[in-house]
């Protein structure tokens, strides 16, 4: 297929680069995701409609900023900048950036100051709208040549436009959900501005067909072997290879001991329902062994991945001619590694990402690596992943080990496990687990006092988690009721022993993460 039209993207890091990608994909629109510093050569030679510098952790003031080279502002091709895409472009034009007063990191809201801008059309009006923010830094002074189109009640120059180049910029993120009419700003800035005609790209099932055909290319005759967690990324997986090699695919369940309850049989019906052959291995104390004693959380996830890594290639040593090792990784996985591009800050290391070994001998085969949940979602569906595996709210590779703050240990394990059985029949009971995406319990090594029957108690506290997403790289916590609230607590309190204490976390993402480690 000819791509006519594209948008490029030059990335400076963002967590939220391929997010942007992924809303011009949805729109039809082809985009390509660069290093920030190509040359002006190369862009003129890619004919983009449009140029996007995205948002990343750096200060303009700062010694080696990454930059662009500013002829590129001067090829009359329309440019979005988004956060420090926004101050690189101001500070180009001459303007002043400082470290800000008031940082912004989540929810905040714009007052459009120029509602006839190509960027605001069609968004209400007389409304402020809510945007996404996470910046440290911001315009202080701006340049004449630019005009402020929007503020927020801590950051005067929010938007601005070029007088006389098609140049835009937002201090927002426009691309995540949570931003109100960000994907109107962006479809603006496509097809209004960039004038991007919609192909309707239909990119999935072209998706699917593509990737199945990859993988019989890439693995030709030889055996893949791929971890199960439970989860649907893995299994998505599973069933992609499946349709492109059959039995030369080996799927194993590794139980790492920090599982929720029913987890082994939970695997074992859904392998049946497509009927995979599985292999269960049982490494509980292997894993619990290593662990002792561990609190730092990179640490955990790094043992946890290691082991995984060395189970993979015993076991693939009892196969004739495995070559490939399969994983579920996708999109936020790599992002939040900092595997995406030389310049994002490492979040954590997810444990199909993070742990790999320099020698290992087995290549790596991802074919999710570059979807986002959602994407995996309707993947699945297309492939007829079961609707109760759909809707399964995602569990972390490093299990319960990354819920219990601290040492882990199998008495902490179990007043865990119980704790999330309450929660999750609660949900049922109250019909919340499909209404919210995610909820967990965190176990903290904080014990404070109680009492129970005339009793004194001292016990552990613990954290319920509850948050709503769309792709799991932005989320809000849920806003549930105060008497599902109240029951869950009052349930754990009363049925689990060792917690005493209740707490809901109202933390959105960022400036937090989903899980606490
Ligand atoms: P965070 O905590 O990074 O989580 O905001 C985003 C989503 O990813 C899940 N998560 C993981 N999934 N391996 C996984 O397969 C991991 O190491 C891992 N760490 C976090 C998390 O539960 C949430 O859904």
């Amino acid at each position: 297929m000819k791509i006519k039209e594209s948008i490029i993207i030059l990335d400076f890091g963002s967590q939220y680069s391929h997010i942007i990608s992924r809303r011009i994909r949805d729109i039809g629109i082809y985009t390509i995701l660069c290093e920030h510093n190509i040359s002006v050569s190369n862009i003129i030679y890619k004919q983009p409609k449009g140029i996007i510098l995205s948002g990343g952790p750096f200060s303009v003031y700062n010694k080696n900023y990454p930059s662009i080279y500013k002829n590129i502002l001067e090829l009359n091709i329309p440019i979005l900048g988004i956060c420090y895409g926004m101050q690189l472009i101001s500070y180009l034009f001459g303007g002043i950036i400082k470290s800000s007063k008031n940082k912004e990191y989540g929810k905040s809201y714009l007052s459009i100051i120029d509602r006839k801008n190509p960027l605001f059309l069609g968004i209400p009006k007389n409304k402020s709208i809510v945007v996404w923010m996470s910046h440290s830094d911001e315009i202080k002074k701006i340049p004449k040549e630019l005009k402020i189109i929007g503020k927020t009640k801590s950051c005067p120059i929010a938007a601005f436009y070029h007088k006389e180049k098609n140049i835009y910029a937002v201090q927002f993120h426009p691309e995540v959900s949570h931003t109100e009419f960000g994907i109107i700003m962006i479809k603006n800035f496509v097809i209004k501005i960039c004038k991007c005609k919609t192909n309707n790209y239909n990119l999935l099932n072209n998706i699917i067909k593509k990737s199945i055909h990859n993988i019989i290319k890439v693995v030709s005759k030889k055996k893949v072997i791929l971890g199960i967690s439970g989860g649907l990324d893995s299994f998505v997986t599973a069933l992609l290879i499946y349709k492109a090699i059959k039995n030369s695919l080996y799927c194993i369940f590794i139980n790492h001991g920090l599982l929720l309850e029913e987890e082994e049989k939970f695997i074992k019906k859904i392998c049946k329902s497509v009927e995979f052959p599985i292999r269960i291995i049982n490494a509980k104390d292997k894993f619990l062994s290593k662990l002792v004693g561990v609190t730092n959380p990179e640490q955990k996830r790094k043992i946890i991945g290691e082991e995984f890594i060395k189970i993979f290639q015993k076991e693939s040593k009892n196969i004739n001619d495995v070559k490939f090792l399969a994983q579920g990784t996708i999109y936020s996985d790599v992002i939040e590694s900092s595997k995406s591009s030389k310049l994002s800050d490492s979040i954590k290391s997810h444990h199909n990402v993070g742990g790999l070994p320099k020698n290992m001998n087995l290549k790596l085969l991802e074919p999710l690596k570059k979807f986002f949940k959602d994407e995996v979602k309707e993947i699945g569906r297309i492939l007829g992943v079961p609707n109760y595996l759909l809707n399964k709210h995602p569990f972390p590779g490093p299990g319960i080990g990354i819920r219990i703050i601290g040492e882990i240990n199998e008495k902490k394990i179990s007043i865990l496990r119980k704790a999330e059985n309450i929660l999750f029949q609660e949900l049922n009971n109250y019909k919340l687990y499909k209404i919210v995406d995610q909820a967990f319990i965190i176990l903290l090594p904080i014990k404070s006092v109680g009492i129970m029957g005339d009793k004194r108690s001292y016990e552990y506290t613990a954290i319920l988690r509850s948050i709503n997403t769309k792709d799991f790289m932005t989320a809000t916590f849920s806003y549930l009721s105060y008497e599902f609230l109240e029951q869950v607590s009052n349930r754990i309190i009363n049925e689990v022993n060792g917690i005493n204490r209740m707490l809901y976390d109202i933390s959105s993402k960022p400036p937090s993460t989903i899980e606490w480690e």
